[in-house]
């Protein structure tokens, strides 16, 4: 428009040459929005054609020059026409974002009759199932369940057991003890939470205590320098090794075999008197003698005795009136013997293969 300035030439010819002008600039416009297969090229047309330096921009503000007869109609109609590509462009835009969630509808299409993705489920370990299941049934014969820590002092773990500093027991339970820290150790035997327990308490006792142990031992198929245990104790009046011997059958039958039979050996631990250890009958050649019970037909599962005078003195309790007994089962042994598992390494190693069938 702007070489049209000064170009004398009568008004009618320049009002029909601006609405031609229009009419060309609707249709480029409309063509052009119309094509558009994109937001961006949209906007451009957008900009081409309603832009502050837009084509249609330039011919309203032309309009001014123009004498005011013509202005009115040339004016509508460019305001109608601006309209008009306003419209084609609101229109367009739908249009397009209308594509792109059609296109998303079908990228990312989801069927909800699907079955879920599985998420894969743990187990709990067949020592820790062992170990509730064996609180389970002490809890119905009236034991409470108690616990110690697994780093103990050397009065817990030996001294208080009847086992004094030069006593040759300790031989056998060698274990690591912690620098710095008072002569403190990894616990030997769950036999310190006995004194643990009786030695805040007034009688009667009647509890058992599962848990962690150390020494020092090989690792092979049937030794580990950690291991578990689950201890016993009952203290009241007139116990008797009777008492023992009827707990601690009716346990193993019910945790491991109904069948099981049973035998009681003399052996020696300074905390009883007498001391024992229980046997069961082999449950994986059923008697007959196999490697794992050494082809005897019999594995030996715990030690037990009655409770030593000594032990009771050093917790306070009169022996004169008190007596008890107690019991360590060995649970890693238990749980063996129960799945029939020949080597005990399986049960720390964390195959999940081997966990999985528990
Ligand atoms: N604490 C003994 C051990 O570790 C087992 C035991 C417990 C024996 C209680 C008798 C009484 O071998």
């Amino acid at each position: 428009m702007k070489q049209k300035k000064g170009i004398i030439c009568p008004l009618f010819y320049v009002s029909g040459f601006m609405l031609n002008d229009l009419e060309n600039l609707k249709k480029a416009a409309l063509t052009k929005i119309s094509e558009a297969s994109s937001e961006e090229v949209l906007r451009a047309a957008e900009i081409e054609f309603l832009g502050r330096k837009g084509k249609l921009t330039e011919i309203l503000r032309g309009l001014k020059d123009l004498p005011a007869a013509e202005k009115g109609k040339v004016g509508k109609a460019s305001n109608e026409i601006k309209t008009e590509i306003e419209q084609a462009i609101i229109d367009k835009t739908k249009e397009l974002e209308s594509a792109k969630f059609d296109e998303l509808a079908e990228s990312e299409w989801i069927d909800p009759t699907q079955p879920g993705q599985e998420a894969p489920r743990g187990t709990l370990h067949p020592l820790t199932q062992f170990v509730r299941e064996a609180e389970k049934v002490f809890e119905r014969m009236g034991f409470a369940v108690a616990t110690g820590p697994q780093i103990e002092d050397d009065f817990h773990n030996f001294e208080a057991l009847n086992i004094p500093a030069d006593h040759p027991a300790r031989d056998s339970q060698d274990t690591l003890f912690l620098e710095n820290s008072d002569g403190k150790l990894l616990r030997t035997q769950t036999s310190s939470v006995q004194i643990r327990w009786m030695k805040d308490r007034e009688p009667p006792f009647r509890i058992v205590a599962p848990g962690r142990v150390f020494r020092k031992d090989d690792f092979d198929a049937s030794h580990s320098p950690m291991f578990h245990q689950l201890e016993g104790l009952v203290v009241d009046e007139d116990i008797s090794l009777a008492n023992m011997k009827a707990v601690m059958e009716e346990a193993v039958r019910q945790l491991i075999n109904p069948e099981a039979k049973f035998r009681f050996r003399t052996s020696y631990f300074p905390f009883v008197e007498p001391g024992l250890e229980m046997d069961m009958s082999c449950t994986i050649c059923g008697g007959k003698g196999c490697p794992v019970c050494k082809k005897t037909g019999w594995i030996e599962i715990v030690g037990c005795g009655l409770v030593h005078p000594n032990v009771l003195k050093n917790v306070d309790v009169d022996p004169d009136k008190w007596s008890g007994f107690a019991f360590g089962f060995g649970l890693d042994r238990m749980v063996m013997l129960r799945h029939e598992i020949k080597d005990l390494r399986l049960l720390f190693e964390n195959d999940l293969r081997f966990l999985r069938q528990f």
